[in-house]
C-alpha cells in the first residue's frame, strides 16, 4: 500500500443504481468549482444540463462502466469510461474539491487503466478543456501524452486530447493477464474489442 493509500481509506468500486444521486452530486459540485473560473457560468450550466442529468449518467452505470470512490461510506469521486468506435475513452474523472490531492483520482484512473487493459485495449484516451492546467498536469504525470486539439466552436473552449499507451506500463498481474487473454493466450487486439452496443449512441455520456 502506498503512503497516499494509507492516508486515504478509500474503496474503488463499480457504481450501482443506488449511487446515482451521489455521482450527480460529485459532478455538479466539482464542475462548478473547476470550470467557472476557466470557462464561465454559461459553460457550466450547459455542461451540467447536457452531461450531468440522470438520463446522461444512468447508461454508464447500467453497463458497469462507472466507478465510484467511497470514503467512510460516502461517494467522494467518480470515473466513467466508454467506447468511441474501437477506442476506449475516459469520459469523466471527478473528485470532490475537498478530497483532491489525496491520491483518489490516481486510484480511480488506475482502475480504469486496469479495466481497459483487461478489455484488450492498448490505448486509453481522455480530453480536458483548454485551460484546465491542473488536469493537464495530472494526466501528464500519469503517462498521458498530447495527441490533438479539437476546436470547441460556438464560443466553447477547445478540447485537448491525450492518450496513454497501456502497453508501456501494463498494470495487469499474471492472473489478470490470463483472464483477459484469448483462448490461444494472446491478448485480444484493439480491433477485436466489441463496441459498447448496450449504450445507444445518443445516450453515450461524456465529460
Ligand atoms: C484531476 C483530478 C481528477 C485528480 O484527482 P486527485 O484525487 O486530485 O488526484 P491525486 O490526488 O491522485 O493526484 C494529484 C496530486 O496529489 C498528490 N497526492 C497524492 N496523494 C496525496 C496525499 N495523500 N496528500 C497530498 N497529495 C497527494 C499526487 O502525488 C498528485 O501530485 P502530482 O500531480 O504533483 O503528481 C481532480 O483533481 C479533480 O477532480 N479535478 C477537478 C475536475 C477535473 O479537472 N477533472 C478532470 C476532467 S478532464
Amino acid at each position: 500500500m502506498s503512503p497516499a493509500e494509507a492516508q486515504s481509506p478509500v474503496t474503488i468500486r463499480t457504481a450501482t443504481g443506488d449511487d446515482l444521486d451521489a455521482v450527480l452530486r460529485v459532478g455538479h459540485e466539482t464542475w462548478r468549482v473547476t470550470y467557472e473560473p476557466i470557462a464561465g457560468p454559461d459553460y457550466v450550466a450547459m455542461g451540467l444540463a447536457k452531461w450531468w442529468t440522470a438520463d446522461a449518467v444512468i447508461p454508464g452505470i447500467r453497463v458497469g462502466r462507472t466507478l465510484v470512490a467511497d470514503e467512510d461510506a460516502a461517494v467522494v469521486g467518480m470515473a466513467s469510461y466508454g467506447s468511441q468506435g474501437n477506442e476506449l475513452v475516459l469520459w469523466k474523472l471527478y473528485v470532490l474539491p475537498g478530497h483532491q490531492g489525496q491520491g483518489i483520482g490516481r486510484r480511480l484512473l488506475d482502475e480504469v487503466v486496469l479495466r481497459a487493459s483487461q478489455l484488450g485495449h492498448r490505448t486509453l484516451h481522455v480530453s480536458h478543456i483548454d485551460g484546465n492546467d491542473h488536469a493537464a498536469r495530472f494526466y501528464e504525470r500519469n503517462g498521458f501524452r498530447y495527441t490533438h486539439r479539437e476546436p470547441g466552436g460556438s464560443g466553447l473552449p477547445d478540447e485537448i486530447w491525450l492518450a496513454k499507451d497501456l502497453a508501456k506500463d501494463l498494470v495487469m498481474g499474471d492472473d489478470q493477464a490470463a483472464d483477459a487473454a484469448s483462448p490461444d493466450g494472446s491478448v485480444l487486439p484493439d480491433d477485436s474489442v466489441p463496441p459498447d452496443d448496450s449504450v445507444p449512441p445518443g445516450q453515450r455520456e461524456a465529460r
